[in-house]
């Protein structure tokens, strides 16, 4: 028998703008993840007002607060007693929920919770990783310890292209190793004035994928709790959805980019 550890992937959804949707991506990935047989913890580390608990109707015991309150009391083997398992069918998934009450989030630091997903990644295939859209203290150490960040944009109003923008070229000055960071285009059909050659133009560089827009569906699955992969009913969203995944890991580990030993503050200051 082999024990040597391998650590698992961490696939991290960051955006410059809100609602672009990162926690309906980043669901639906796990989910297909785990539909195809994957370990897969989902964390929700948007911490004020995160939204997987709700878009998966999840009760939870413990949040990311008693996972972080574990790693202090160095009871680390705890935390795979804390999560939350989100079930359908035959698939299930484990998920790090966000703090039930919204002042918890300024007493959790950075440094914690990622300590909380380099524990975990030593038990799932796959960390994914829903975040705010700012570029926060813990949004950057998030992105360094990833093994993809999928950045999210959508082309509707001029600021969210700004700030897609200001995004992109401040992921590019972190130097992170050739293929880790995916610009992702949702909601690409959605009706909007602006031209998607414009904005590839703009920002130098086209899409990795890109998702179609579908209301109707987006919100179907958030009412019924279930993610749009593992609905029968499957649409062309959800069919995108499960392509992306594919992209992600159908040629094996080759196509995850190593991470960097460099920290992302050393990065920034360069
Ligand atoms: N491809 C899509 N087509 C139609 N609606 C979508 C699509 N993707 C997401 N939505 C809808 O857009 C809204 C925002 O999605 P979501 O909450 O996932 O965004 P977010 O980036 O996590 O937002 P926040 O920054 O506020 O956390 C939701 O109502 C969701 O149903
Ligand atoms: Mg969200």
């Amino acid at each position: 028998m082999n024990d040597e550890q391998i650590d698992g992937a961490i696939i991290t959804f960051f955006s410059t703008s809100s609602a672009v949707g990162k926690t309906l991506i980043s669901i639906n990935m796990a989910s297909e993840l785990a539909r195809e047989g994957h370990s897969v913890c989902l964390a929700d580390f948007d911490l004020q007002f995160g939204d997987v608990g709700n878009y998966l109707h999840l009760q939870p015991d413990y949040t990311i607060t008693d996972l972080c309150d574990a790693i202090k009391n160095n009871n680390h083997q705890d935390l795979v007693n804390m999560l939350t398992t989100y079930s359908y069918d035959d698939v299930s998934f484990q998920t790090v929920l966000a703090p039930k009450r919204l002042e918890e989030a300024y007493n959790l630091e950075p440094e914690t919770i990622i300590e909380v997903v380099k524990q975990l990644r030593r038990q799932y295939d796959y960390i994914i990783v829903d975040t705010t859209s700012m570029f926060s203290v813990l949004n950057l150490a998030l992105l360094d310890i990833s093994t993809i960040v999928t950045f999210l944009g959508i082309v509707d109003f001029i600021p969210t292209i700004k700030n897609m923008k200001i995004g992109n070229n401040t992921l590019n000055t972190l130097n992170y190793d050739g293929n880790k960071i995916r610009l992702v285009l949702n909601r690409s059909d959605a009706k909007t004035q602006i031209k998607l050659n414009d904005v590839t133009q703009i920002l130098g560089e086209n899409f990795y994928h890109i998702l179609p827009n579908d209301f109707a569906a987006a919100r179907q699955s958030i009412v019924t709790g279930i993610p749009l992969v593992l609905n029968d009913k499957m649409g062309t969203l959800a069919q995108a959805l499960r392509d992306l995944v594919i992209k992600y890991t159908n040629k094996g580990h080759d196509d995850i980019a190593e991470n960097s030993s460099k920290s992302w503050l050393s990065k920034i200051f360069n």
